[in-house]
């Protein structure tokens, strides 16, 4: 077990998560799938203190896909319900650390509870500047590209941008990522190695990181254990290495 003495001062930036492995965890129980996304929130908070007492910046959490709509319409209430009872319950706990609440993706396509329920506690947390934590709801990087191409050719269209002037900032820009750095470390749980059209363009230079443990199971010292494996792993960003010291 990774301790968080353990790390040094090269600590990611930027951190997401898909948070994969809720049904596994309550089928393997004999539960209802349902039992498995409640215990899930229990490991967002760990990871979220966990981020938050290791100066983690950014921490953001794969919560509902584009492709999550394709579920049964019950599981899809009973996530529903889960965010706007969590919301309640953790704004103690992301004031007390001075977390900010952000969301990423189609929250018009929300339901309109979940959705007040969410720009209420982004209001309520909107000047905390220890660490954001973004919420990913209704988030599909294709969407999003899709959203940013669509924004950026209406102002082509109007004269307001000039093609040639389109570069890695204005994408950036129309991203629902608008205010976040690139992704510095990517972690997926239960096994699954494979992104699920999670923030495609952000991820270009990530660090990969994958482990069997199924979300419910996910503790902040598997959160630590990530980032020291991050630590020992050499970014060159297409340099050579000896370029690099
Ligand atoms: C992750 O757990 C939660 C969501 C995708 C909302 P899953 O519900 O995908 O759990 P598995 O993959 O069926 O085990
Ligand atoms: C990815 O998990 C989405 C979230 C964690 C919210 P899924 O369980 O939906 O992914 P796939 O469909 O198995 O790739
Ligand atoms: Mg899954």
């Amino acid at each position: 077990m990774i301790k968080k003495e353990q790390l040094n001062t090269n600590i990611p930036g930027h951190v997401a998560v898909i948070m994969d492995g809720n049904g596994r965890w309550a089928k393997k129980k004999g539960l209802f799938r349902a039992i498995g996304h409640e215990n899930g929130t229990k490991a967002v908070r760990e990871v979220v203190e966990g981020a938050a007492e290791i100066n983690i910046k950014h921490l953001t959490l794969y919560a509902f896909s584009t492709e999550n709509w394709n579920r049964p319409k019950l599981e899809i209430q009973t996530l529903m319900k889960l965010l706007v009872s969590s919301l309640k319950k953790e704004i103690k706990t992301l004031q007390k650390n001075n977390i900010k609440l952000n969301a990423i993706g189609n929250l018009d396509s929300l339901p309109e509870k979940a959705r007040n329920e969410l720009l209420e506690v982004i209001e309520k947390t909107k000047t905390n500047d220890h660490m954001t934590l973004t919420l990913a709801l209704s988030y599909g990087s294709r969407e999003e590209l899709i959203k940013t191409v669509q924004e950026i050719s209406i102002k082509v269209k109007n004269n307001v941008l000039s093609p040639h002037l389109i570069n890695e900032a204005v994408i950036n820009k129309h991203l629902y990522t608008t205010n976040l750095p690139d992704v510095d470390l990517l972690i997926r749980t239960s096994g699954e190695r494979r992104i699920s059209n999670f923030l495609l363009w952000q991820i270009a230079y990530a660090e990969l990181y994958f482990t069997k443990i199924l979300w419910p199971d996910f503790k902040r010292s598997d959160l630590f254990e990530a980032v020291f494996d991050y630590q020992q792993r050499e970014r060159r960003f297409g340099k050579t290495s000896d370029q690099l010291s």
